[in-house]
């Protein structure tokens, strides 16, 4: 076992890890983080995307103990970032209607949130390029688009930031 410490959705925790366990089961099973979701074995489908200081990673793809020592950001911690309230991007996905089933939608947003604070006015193609990582199985990429542009509009990129 390895102990880690770390930073989850902005409360410290500390644990004991087995050496391989992902930072997507850590944060599903040890602290019941489940809106983080599985959708491939394959690190394909993006779904699992969380930020590590900030950025978008996919959490299948990082063990555990590599989060040591770093703040790691859920789509549940992600409204506490502006203050409980819906994030802009959470929002523009509610009113574009920017989900179906939702399985892709955790992950479409945490990586949309980050490329929104790479680019604060992102083109359609900049944004369609942004989300390549991320895989939609109801293909609702059109809506999915739409609602990171309309989150890049209203926001004028300033609510955007987390
Ligand atoms: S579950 Fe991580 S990329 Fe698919
Ligand atoms: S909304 Fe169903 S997978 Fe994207």
């Amino acid at each position: 076992m390895a102990r880690i410490n770390l930073s989850v959705d902005g409360s410290n925790v500390s644990d004991d890890v087995e050496p391989r366990m992902l930072l997507v089961h850590y944060l599903r099973e040890k602290l019941g983080k489940t809106g983080t979701v599985v959708g491939c074995d394959t690190s394909n489908c993006g779904a699992c995307t969380v930020h590590l200081d900030g950025r978008s990673v996919k959490s299948c793809n990082v063990l555990a103990v590599q989060a040591d020592g770093h703040e790691v950001t859920t789509i549940e911690g992600l409204s506490d970032t502006v203050d409980g309230d819906l994030h802009p991007v959470q929002e523009a996905f509610r009113e574009c209607h920017g989900l179906q089933c939702g399985f892709c939608t955790p992950g479409m947003i945490m990586q949309s949130v980050d490329l929104l604070n790479d680019n604060p006015d992102p083109t359609e193609e900049e944004v369609r390029l942004g989300l390549e990582g991320n895989l939609c199985r109801c293909t609702g990429y059109h809506n999915i688009v739409k609602s990171v542009l309309h989150a890049a509009k209203s926001s004028s990129g300033e609510g955007a930031n987390a």
